[in-house]
This record gives C-alpha cells, structure tokens and sequence, in this order.
C-alpha cells in the first residue's frame, strides 16, 4: 500500500490516492468494507466498486443497506428475500459476474437463530415477542446484521466459489463506534451477563427488569407498551432460556466475524463528504480502526465540486460579474454582458463551494499523513444506474 505522503509543487502535503486498479483486480483482497456517517455515498461507492471489479473479471457480490430506491431498482434489488442475486447489463467479457443483495436485518436474525438451535428450539424463539422486539430493535442490530450477512457470504465463497471479493456497505449508524463494536457487543451481551441481568430482576419478582431493558434496549415506543402486559416476564424467561443453549454458537461466530475483519484480505475505506462534520467522523472512524488494527485503505472524499473553468477563482469571477453589472447599470451594457454576468456569479458560487471543499480536503490531508485519499468528484444528478456507478468507478481508478 502506498502510504508515502510526498510535497506537491506548492510545497503543501498531497496523499497518495488509493490505488484502486490493484485493490479491485488484486486476487488477495476478498473482502472491502465500505464505511462512514450516513448520506455520504457507502452505498454508490460500495456499488460502483462491484461493477468496476466485476467487468474487470472478479465474481463479485455487493451486500447493500438500504440503497436509495432507483439505485436499488438497477440493481435488481426488489426482491427483498436476503439472498445476492445476478445484476443484469453487467459486461462479462472479461469473464467476471456482479451479484447484488440488500440486507433484511430481522431476516438474517432469524437465519441465526434457525442455524443455532433445534427446530422446536428456533420455533419457540422465532414467535416469542421479546425476541421479535429484539430481533427489530435492539441497538447495534442492524450493524452485527450486517456482519453476520457477511460472515455468511465468506463462508459460502469459500465452500463453493461463487465469489471472490465480497464489498460490504454499512448501515448509517449515528456512531462509528456501533459498527465497530457490533461483533462484541453481541459477543459480549451474550457472554450471559445481559442475560443474567435480565433474569436476576426476574427470579426477584420484581419491576426492576424493566429498568434493564430500557437501560440496555432501544426499543420502539409502541412495541414496549405492547410487551409490558403480564405476558412479558414469561417471554423474556422463555427466550432466555432457548437462547441459553446458543450462546457458545453466537459469540464465536461473533468473534470470527471480528478476525474476518481484521484480516489482510480485508479493505477497509472510509467514505466521506468534504465538509468539515463528516470529515472530523472520518478522523474519528480512521482513528477507530487503526486502534482496532482493521486494515485501512484509505479514505475517499465523495461529491467534491468540480470546475469547468479550475483557473477563474470565486474571488475573480465576482469581481469581474462586479464590473459587467455596473456596466449594465449605466446603460452601456448589452444582452450579453448581463447574461455573462450571471454565468459569472454561478461560477464564482461553484468556484466558492470547490474553495472550501479544497481547504477541508487538504486540512484533512495534513492531519493524516501516509493515509491515502481519493477525491471523487459530484456528479450532476444521484447516481442510480450502471452508467452512473460506472463513471463513479472511472473516477475512483483515475484519481490521483
Ligand atoms: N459522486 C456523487 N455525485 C452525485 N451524487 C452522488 C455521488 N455519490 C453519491 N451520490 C448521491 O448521494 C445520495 C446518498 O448516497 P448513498 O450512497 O445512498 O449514501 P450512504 O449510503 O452513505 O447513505 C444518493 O442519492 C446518491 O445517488
Ligand atoms: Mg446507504
């Protein structure tokens, strides 16, 4: 990996940009995780690196959280039944093949459930309404859901060689810290010291437990009131007590979701907008995952604006739409200075924009030598078609 961050002609820090040829094409990257605050582009940059990779030969499969509708729509992704399917339009020439799945967390709970216990066992747990709660709610589901799917995925690449390179999205957690901490929480919560403490309140006959659940479960409103009938102190004690008997299956599996992570084959990025909040997360999650020792590729800077003309600086443009105006104000003006004068004030508010883009990118720069980035540039719409995430993979392997 190049980490060296060398002077550029202006004599300020320039990173490296990730070298996106070699982690799509190179056979001993398996799996890349696409991580960052929400709204920033996980999803379109998990997706334009699956198609990138997959018309470059690799049997790719993309694992999404909720990608924007039209996106998930040329994905093929309508059908919600949690397994990858083939993405149609993708050019295998090269001899590769993209597959597509959208994440259903309660889904992938009950598939763990269903291979951690015995029919009447997963039976018993699937309809207790605790579970149900749970399974839907409690904080940090969706992310270990998210590494559970993937911890799936590998092992079936891995039996029958469906795929090489597995490109994780993740959910849009509130903190970085959730998604990272996904495998051990669940680890942890059933190490039998949540369970304990769900059950001693219980065995005291007491109203104590509900002061754990809502302490340890984020739990809809509505669906507390519903479970805080009589009913719920069975519930809980019927779920514990079929959990019970999975606790060994679920935290290692947790715990080798973890390694997985950790491992070279793994790539992590984190993806970023190039405004000031979601570049101090992104210090935040590079931070995360350096103490972690999760191997960190890079991070890219997503939607920064571009120019037509990179030369006519904000400052310029103004000055000279300045002059046009009072040109126009004397009478001397034609048709054409005015509308010069406009495209020369939507230059200089674009010109703005890329202004400061540039400052919080190179900010970010200097803050993080050897780390290397990749700007991508916004494009003029969403994108949610193959062309559109072909050219955000254009862009990503032409940085630099
Ligand atoms: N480089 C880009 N240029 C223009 N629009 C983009 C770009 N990257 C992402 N978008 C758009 O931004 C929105 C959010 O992107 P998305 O990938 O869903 O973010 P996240 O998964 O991080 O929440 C989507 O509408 C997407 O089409
Ligand atoms: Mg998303």
């Amino acid at each position: 990996m190049a980490r060296e961050a060398y002077p550029s002609v202006h004599g300020a820090p320039e990173a490296a940009p990730i070298d996106f040829e070699r982690l799509v094409r190179d056979e001993s990257t398996s799996i890349i995780v696409c991580c960052g605050s929400g709204g920033v582009g996980k999803t379109t940059i998990a997706a334009a690196l699956g198609v990138r990779a997959a018309e470059a030969g690799r049997k790719v499969v993309v694992l999404t959280i909720d990608p924007a509708r039209r996106l998930a729509q040329s994905l093929g992704l309508s059908e919600l039944d949690n397994t990858p399917r083939p993405v149609v339009g993708i050019d295998t020439s090269s001899g590769g093949s993209l597959d597509a799945m959208m994440l259903d967390m309660k889904r992938t709970f009950d598939e763990v459930v269903l291979n951690h216990s015995t029919p009447e066992k997963a039976e018993q747990i699937l309809a207790n309404p605790f579970y149900q709660a749970l399974s839907s709610s409690f904080a940090g589901t969706q992310e270990y859901m998210a590494m559970e799917k993937l911890s799936q995925l590998s092992e079936e690449a891995a039996e029958n060689g469906r795929w090489d390179l597995i490109v994780v999205d993740t959910p849009p957690s509130r903190s970085a810290l959730d998604f990272l901490d996904a495998p051990k929480r669940l680890g942890s919560f059933l190490d039998g010291r949540f369970i304990r403490l769900l059950m001693a309140p219980a065995k005291a006959g007491g109203r104590a437990y509900l002061k754990v659940l809502s302490g340890g479960i984020t739990m809809a409103t509505s669906v507390m009131t519903r479970l805080l009938g009589g009913q719920m102190l069975q519930d809980v004690q019927t779920f514990v007590a079929a959990l019970d008997t999975m606790f060994g299956g679920f935290r290692q599996r947790a715990e080798k979701t973890y390694a997985l992570l950790g491992d070279r084959r793994t790539a992590f990025l984190v993806v970023a907008a190039p405004e000031r909040d979601a570049l101090r997360e992104a210090s935040y999650f590079v931070q995360r995952l350096d103490q972690e020792q999760m191997p960190l590729a890079g991070v890219i800077v997503n939607r920064v604006q571009r120019l037509a003309a990179a030369s006519l600086t904000s400052a310029r443009a103004d000055a000279a739409a300045e002059v046009l105006g009072e040109e126009g104000v004397d009478g001397t003006g034609s048709q054409t200075a005015a509308l010069t004068e406009g495209l020369l004030r939507v230059h200089a508010d674009l010109a703005q924009t890329a202004e400061r883009h540039h400052a919080h990118v190179h900010r970010f720069v200097a803050g993080h030598p050897g780390i290397p980035v990749t700007e991508v540039p916004a494009a003029a719409q969403d994108i949610h078609d193959l062309e559109g995430l072909r050219e955000i993979g254009a862009a990503l392997s032409s940085a630099g």
